[in-house]
């Protein structure tokens, strides 16, 4: 390549699942920190929109295939058009209960999808992934924090999927040791891009809390039903290791940087370590945002555990990475995203 053209000297990235929301976050750190992205989705949960908005942001157009990742043609398209050398590997389905009720959609959408994927890699010698896990891996954790060698399992098929692929990169590690792999265990991601363009839009009645609380203060839910107030906690509620989204996505350009240097598949936590209760989320947002949120006390969800918390330490070794956003930011940032789009990404 003559130094003359514009291509940058880092590497081509294909983040399928990149129009998504830990994908879009993530595309805007990628391409401010000098990558070229190739975002390859299939808009099942997302919208074009939120990739118009990543370009404002960015301040220049992000190269886009849709397509389904179960598909090789769509996949080999993506392969053949650019020189990609590692996959950051959003795509996939979220939605616990949903995957109870349709666990071979899940399964066929997850699990198979990662099979396709990693197939047209390897026919395309791009041996580099770097996979969205969850801290749901950990079950029903025995005690908090949560290190990266507890024991694993799940009790619904979403959950069962990530740990399914989880075990299937690590075979394919053992087949080729060529293989790149990282395995970045997300705990309960929250918060928006500080500019209020881009955030979390949940299709429907949003399942998660935070989206739920800040539904409810810009007044398109009328109250927060609190899952348990009766848990082995300081107040009775469930506790969770929220994250910023930005902080996340820094993450993933961490692991990046670092990939070249592992020789093993690595498994990582990315959570700050710090859990707090729904009513202490419900506290820190009315804060921020200067809006009440109405909530009762409702039974406790079906599946749900009392505490989940990481220990982040290996992620500070490893990855020389840690989450700087705290609770206030996360809230505030949530809050911007949702008052100024109060439908999504929706006009
Ligand atoms: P999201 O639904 O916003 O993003 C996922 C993206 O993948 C969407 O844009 C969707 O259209 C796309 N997609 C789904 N199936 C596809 C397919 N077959 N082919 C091509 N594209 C497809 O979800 P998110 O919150 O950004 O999550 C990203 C990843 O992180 C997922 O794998 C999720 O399981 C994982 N994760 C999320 C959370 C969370 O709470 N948000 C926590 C832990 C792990
Ligand atoms: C958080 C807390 C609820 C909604 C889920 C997935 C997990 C991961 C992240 C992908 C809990 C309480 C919630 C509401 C409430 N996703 N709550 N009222 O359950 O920790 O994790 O998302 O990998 O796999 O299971 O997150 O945001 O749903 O709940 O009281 O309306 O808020 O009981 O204590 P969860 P959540």
């Amino acid at each position: 390549m003559s130094p003359s053209t514009t291509h940058h000297p880092l590497s081509t990235i294909l983040v399928t699942g990149g129009a998504g929301y830990i994908g879009s976050h993530t595309v805007i750190l990628l391409i401010e920190a000098g990558y070229d992205v190739v975002v390859f989705d299939n808009f099942c949960n997302s919208s074009r929109e939120s990739i118009k908005r990543v370009e404002k942001i960015v301040g220049k157009p992000i190269s886009v295939i849709e397509g389904d990742i179960r598909n090789r043609n769509d996949l080999r398209l993506a392969f053949n058009t650019y020189a990609v050398d590692t996959v950051i590997h959003f795509a996939g389905l979220k939605a616990v209960g949903e995957s109870v009720e349709q666990p071979l959609r899940y399964y066929d959408n997850n699990v198979y999808g990662t099979v396709a994927l990693c197939e047209v890699m390897q026919e395309a010698g791009c041996k580099s992934i770097i996979f969205s896990s969850s801290a749901t891996v950990y079950g029903d954790p025995a005690t908090t924090p949560i290190t990266e060698d507890f024991p694993t399992s799940a009790t619904n098929p979403y959950g069962r999927s990530k740990l399914f692929i989880e075990e299937i990169l690590r075979d394919l590690y053992i087949s080729d040791h060529d293989w790149k792999v990282v395995l970045l265990r997300y705990f309960n991601p929250v918060g928006a891009h500080p500019s209020g363009t881009i955030g979390e839009d949940p299709n429907g009645i949003p399942n998660n809390l935070m989206p739920f609380i800040t539904q409810t203060a810009v007044g398109k839910l009328s109250c927060l039903s609190v899952f348990g107030d009766d848990y082995d906690t300081h107040d009775g509620t469930g506790v969770r290791d929220y994250i910023h989204v930005m902080d996340l996505a820094a993450g993933h350009v961490k692991a990046l940087e670092k990939l070249p240097l592992f020789h093993e598949v690595m498994t990582i936590n990315l959570g700050t370590g710090t859990g707090y209760s729904v009513l202490d989320m419900v506290k820190a947002f009315e804060k921020a945002s200067g809006k009440e949120v109405p909530y009762c006390i409702a039974p406790r969800r079906a599946g749900d555990i009392a505490k989940c918390y990481a220990d982040p330490s290996y992620a500070k070794k490893v990855l020389d990475w840690k989450a700087s956003k705290d609770i206030e930011e996360m809230c505030e940032d949530s809050w911007r995203w949702q008052s100024n789009n109060p439908n999504g990404y929706t006009a």
